[in-house]
Order: C-alpha cells, then structure tokens, then sequence
C-alpha cells in the first residue's frame, strides 16, 4: 500500500500468533501445531530446533505460504498471509521468501549455475542481469570454480550452497530453511550454517533455519524450541530471574 513502507520498516519480519495446524480430524487428528506465537525481528537469524516431529517443517511451510493454517495469524514482512489469495501467496513466495530444503531440490538436468538462475527466470528477470546476479551468488557461497557441474558432480555440502545460492537469487526478505544441515556431515554442515550467519549479514536478510543439530544452535542471534507443537524460548527462560 502506498505510504506504508515507513511503517514496514519498523515492523518484525515474522510475527506468528497463536498458529494452530492438525492433520486429519476425530481422535486420529495429529495436533502438529497447538498455538504457535513469536516474532523474528529484521536481520535476525532464529534457529527453531526441536526433536523429529515436533512441528518445525508444519511451522516453516506455514510461514512461507505453502500451506494454510487451521488457526491464528502469520505476517511476513508487514502482511497478514491470510489477507492474499492463491495469487497474492505465488508473489510472496516467489519474490520474498527463499526456501533451502533438507534435500536440496536441485534440478538434476541443470547447471549449478542454471539451477541458481530458475527463480530469476521465473520472474522473467533480464537476462543479462540474471546472470551476473549467479554469477556474484555462486562466488559467495564458494562455488564460482562448479558453475557449470551438475548437481551429481557435487558433493552434499556443494550442493546444499547452490540451493542457498538460488533462494536468494531474488533477494528474498526471509530466507526459510528446513534443517539444511540434516543430510551433511557435522563438519560440512557446520560450514553450512556459518555461511548461513554470512548470508544474513551480508544480504542483510532475516533467516529461520529449522534444525535438530545442537552444535549449530551458537551461530544463531536467537533459538526458538518447539516441544510437540508448543514453542519455547531457551534464551529468554536463561536471561529471566531464577527463585
Ligand atoms: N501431511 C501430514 N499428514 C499427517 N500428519 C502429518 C503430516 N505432516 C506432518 N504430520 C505430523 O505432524 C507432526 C509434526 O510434523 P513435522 O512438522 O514434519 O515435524 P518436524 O519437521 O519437526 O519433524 C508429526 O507428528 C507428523 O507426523
Ligand atoms: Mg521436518
């Protein structure tokens, strides 16, 4: 809208309130979420960390649009996602969000430079643009030596940089990652994770990376925990008065 830019700036990047999503329904539903609230500041990297099941994929696909919740109200960059239709959602996803997968999602047939540009021509990008824009990304992450390798020609870890390298191609806002370490060794996916906290500063963009690597929780500006679907905060129950 127009004059509201001022106003976004001063706004959290995610404020999630009392988010609530179940799979299926009568004594068999599976409660994934059960009234989820918290906000991730402007340049902030959050890790949600939690055990297999607790909520974190639910929680990150809810927050990038993917998915539709049963309950409560996520805002992404100063919108409320449910005031977007299907339309609204692609553009939102597609211009605001990065997403990194646990499995990468590389597309097999692609470069690693033609993978990191698929967003870019998504939007129908200029394609001179396009591609000094890979070209700056594949540096940045490591890779300006692999641009022309395919994703079998990589390592995990490689891998997992050009499918950093191609959520950001259109400068996301808010960069989601869904345990991106989970397929790496500790070594390469502890690598991973500080190019995550250079990204974030560097691009100056917001990140929430799900993980249940522990070992990663101390790159990260804040941890959110998710027990059964119930977030918790580590950080603030530490800095809160004991007795
Ligand atoms: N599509 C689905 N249908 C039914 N249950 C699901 C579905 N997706 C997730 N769940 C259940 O919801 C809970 C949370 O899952 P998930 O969000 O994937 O947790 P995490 O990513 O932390 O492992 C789990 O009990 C899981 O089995
Ligand atoms: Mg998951």
């Amino acid at each position: 809208m127009a004059g509201d830019s001022g106003a976004r700036e001063g706004r959290p990047m995610v404020r999630v309130e009392d988010l609530r999503r179940s799979y299926g329904t009568g004594p068999a539903a599976v409660h994934a979420l059960r009234g989820v609230s918290f906000e991730v500041a402007r340049g902030e990297l959050v890790a949600l960390k939690g055990r297999s099941g607790s909520g974190k994929t639910t929680l990150l696909n809810l927050v990038g649009g993917l998915d539709v919740p049963d309950g409560g109200r996520i805002h992404v960059d100063g919108t409320d996602l449910a005031d977007l239709g299907e339309e609204g959602l692609l553009a939102l996803r597609r211009n605001r969000i990065g997403f990194v997968f646990q499995s990468f999602a590389l597309v097999p047939i692609l470069t690693a430079a033609e993978n990191v540009g698929v967003p870019m021509r998504l939007r129908r990008a200029d394609p001179a643009e396009r591609e000094e824009r890979v070209r700056l990304l594949l540096s940045m992450v490591g890779l300006a030596d692999h641009a022309e390798q395919r994703p079998t020609e990589l390592s995990g870890g490689q891998q997992q940089r050009v499918a950093i390298a191609r959520a950001l191609a259109n400068r996301p806002a808010l960069l989601l990652a869904d345990e991106p370490t989970g397929q790496l060794d500790a070594e390469t996916g502890r690598a991973m994770m500080e190019l995550l906290r250079a990204v974030v500063r560097g691009e100056g963009v917001t990140a929430l990376v799900a993980t249940h690597d522990a070992q990663l929780l101390d790159l990260a500006d804040r941890v959110l925990e998710l027990n059964d679907g119930v977030i918790t905060e580590p950080t603030a129950a530490v800095a809160a008065p004991t007795g």
